[in-house]
């Protein structure tokens, strides 16, 4: 008598369970689904900014034409340009590890590296694509014919890669 009422109501017991698994199952699945696409989309959105439109931020003196122009340069080439105008510009150099011999007029944040000077484009972004271990770039100087020294000739320059200033290689040579 306790025994079939017992498996009377396990077997409702086990019914129930039975849906709510079903129930269970489904809105897992759903929920999963949705997790997975959000998951997606934030990894893949990221992704095609970086590719697309990375965000440079750029001190330079407000009285700096050639700056101007390779803010212009940059923004032609799909960067995202925040620009600040500053007069500390050497405080700046000094902070973010730009040696004496590395700088030029303005200096530039990219994605935790340094920009220093008339940098092209198109070597920040292989060294965004890249990420080799070295703080930055720099173009020292303002060589004729860079992005922004346009002009009526050219020289010769290289793209040093550089580490707070110490270690140094070129990266690129034009
Ligand atoms: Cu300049
Ligand atoms: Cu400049």
């Amino acid at each position: 008598m306790n025994r079939s009422k017992t498996d009377n109501r396990t077997g409702q017991y086990n019914q129930q369970t039975g849906h709510v698994r079903r129930f269970n199952t489904g809105v897992k699945w759903l929920a999963g689904t949705a997790a997975g696409l959000l998951i997606a989309a934030f990894v893949w959105l990221p992704r095609e900014n970086q590719a697309g439109a990375p965000e440079i931020t750029v001190y330079k003196s407000p009285t700096c034409g050639c700056c101007s122009k390779w803010v212009d340069h940059m923004e032609k080439a799909g960067f995202k340009v925040v620009s600040h105008d500053r007069q500390d510009m050497n405080q700046i150099k000094a902070e973010h590890g730009v040696d004496y011999a590395l700088r030029s007029c303005h200096t530039a944040l990219v994605d935790g590296y340094v920009i220093e000077g008339h940098v092209p484009a198109a070597d920040i972004r292989r060294l965004l694509q890249e990420r080799p271990a070295m703080d930055g770039l720099a173009v020292p100087g303002m060589p004729a014919g860079s992005p922004g020294m346009e002009g009526r000739y050219a020289e010769p320059y290289d793209v040093i890669a550089f580490t707070k200033g110490k270690k140094s290689s070129v990266f690129e040579k034009h």
